[in-house]
C-alpha cells in the first residue's frame, strides 16, 4: 500500500540483501520512522515490544530472525536457541509458532553450510505468501461488501476492530483488504474504526492508514460500537484473527468478543478475515485451550501521545497504586461469526466450513 504515494510493505529486506527493514509502528501516526534489525535478538525485541505487530506480521518478522541468527551460526543448535527466543515473544498469535516451525522443518533437512540462503529464501516466501494470500482475502470479501452495497442507499457502514491492516500484514491487510479492494471499487464506505485500548491500535494505524489510503473512516470510543448498531449505522463487521480452531472459534484483540454479541443482537453480519497461518489445527475449543496474552499494567494506566509542543509524553491515567490488568486477546465463539474470509473464499465458522477449503492445513 502507498504512504505519501510511495508504495511500501511493512517489512522488507535492505538493498545489502541481509538485514532487514520495517516501519517501527510505535510512532504512529505522529512519526514515520523505519528500524534496521541486524541480529535475532533485535528481532525478538522488535516482536516483544511491538515495534512490529498483528499475527501475520509477527510470524514474517520472526522468520527473518532466524534468518539473522543463521548468518552466525547455521548450527543445529543455534537454530533452535533462534527459534526459542523469538517463540517466547508473544503466545497468542499462532502465525508465529507456524512461521518458525516452517523455518526448522526447512533448514533441519540442510547442511549446515546452506542454511543460511535457504533460510533468506524460506522467509520471502512466507512473505510473498502473506501478501497472496491478503490480496485474496480483499477479492472474497469485496464480493461480500458488493453484496451488501447493492441493498443500500448511501455510504455502507462497516465497524472494524484494533488493525487488521498492512501494518499488521506484509501487505494489504486481512480485514482491510476488502475494504481497500472495496474503496477502489468505487464502493462508498464509512468505516468505524474502534480505537482499541489500551494500545490503541484502532486509533492509531488503522485510521493512519485507511487516512493513507484515502478512505472515509471515523474513529469511536471502544464501547460506541453497540450503540451505533442499534441505531443503524453499522451494516457488517470484518475483523480479524490471532488464531483459528479447527472448528472455527476466532481469537483476536480483547474487545472483539464484545463487538460479535452486540452484532448477533442487532442481526448485522459479522465476518473474520484470516489467512491459513492464522488457523491452529491442533486445538478446537478456543475459549480453553488459547493461551491468552498479558501484558503490563502500565499499558492501561498510562497513555502516550503527542502534547501541545508536538513532544512524546505519557500521562497516568488513575490514582496511584490502582490495580490494572491488561489481557490482550479474547475468544469470540463460532456460532457468532457469520462466516470466515479466508484466501480460498468464506466459509461458515465450523469444522465443516474449514474442512471443506482445507484438508488440515494442506
Ligand atoms: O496485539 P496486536 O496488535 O499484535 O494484535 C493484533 C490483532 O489482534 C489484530 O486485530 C488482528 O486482527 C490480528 S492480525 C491481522
Amino acid at each position: 500500500m502507498k504512504v505519501k504515494g510511495i508504495a511500501r510493505r511493512s517489512i522488507w529486506l535492505r538493498e545489502d540483501g541481509w538485514s532487514l527493514a520495517l516501519i517501527d509502528q510505535r510512532h504512529l501516526p505522529h512519526e514515520f520512522r523505519i528500524a534496521t534489525l541486524t541480529d535475532c535478538a533485535q528481532a525478538a525485541t522488535a516482536i516483544r515490544d511491538m515495534w512490529v505487530r498483528g499475527a501475520p506480521l509477527i510470524g514474517v518478522t520472526a522468520a527473518y530472525g532466524v534468518c539473522l541468527a543463521m548468518r552466525v551460526d547455521a548450527s543445529d543448535r543455534a537454530l533452535s536457541d533462534a527459534i526459542e527466543l523469538l517463540l517466547a515473544t508473544r503466545p497468542t498469535a499462532v502465525n508465529l509458532r507456524w512461521a518458525l516451525e516452517s523455518m526448522r522443518s526447512t533448514l533441519l533437512a540442510l547442511p549446515v553450510g546452506e542454511r543460511e540462503r535457504a533460510a533468506y529464501q524460506r522467509a520471502a516466501a512466507i512473505a510473498e505468501d502473506d501478501v497472496s494470500s491478503c490480496s485474496r482475502i480483499g477479492d472474497h470479501g469485496l464480493a461480500i461488501i458488493e453484496s451488501l452495497a447493492d441493498k443500500k442507499k448511501g455510504p455502507l457502514g462497516i465497524l472494524t476492530h484494533c488493525n487488521a491492516g498492512w501494518l499488521a500484514t506484509v501487505d494489504w491487510g486481512t480485514a482491510l483488504a476488502p475494504i481497500y479492494k472495496a474503496h477502489d471499487a468505487g464502493i462508498e464506505l464509512m468505516v468505524y474504526v474502534d480505537e482499541t485500548r489500551p494500545r490503541n491500535q484502532g486509533a492509531s494505524l488503522t485510521a493512519w492508514e485507511l487516512q493513507e489510503h484515502g478512505v472515509p473512516f471515523t474513529v469511536i470510543v471502544d464501547n460506541a460500537g453497540g450503540h451505533l448498531m442499534q441505531h443503524g449505522k453499522i451494516d457488517m463487521c470484518i475483523v480479524g484473527s490471532d488464531r483459528t480452531t479447527s472448528r472455527g472459534d476466532v481469537c483476536n484483540k480483547i474487545g472483539t468478543y464484545l463487538k460479535a454479541l452486540a452484532a448477533h443482537d442487532n442481526g448485522i453480519p459479522f465476518y473474520v478475515a484470516l489467512p491459513h497461518s492464522t488457523i491452529d489445527w491442533t486445538l478446537v475449543d478456543g475459549i480453553a485451550e488459547i493461551p491468552i496474552e498479558e501484558r503490563s499494567p502500565r499499558e492501561v494506566s498510562h497513555m502516550r501521545g503527542l502534547d501541545q509542543e508536538g513532544q512524546w509524553q505519557e500521562i497516568a491515567l488513575m490514582p496511584e497504586g490502582s490495580l490494572a490488568l491488561n489481557i490482550g486477546f479474547d475468544v469470540t465463539p463460532a456460532r457468532l461469526i457469520t462466516g470466515l474470509i479466508t484466501e480460498r473464499g468464506t466459509c461458515q465458522a465450523s469444522a465443516e466450513g474449514l474442512a471443506r477449503l482445507y484438508d488440515k492445513g494442506a
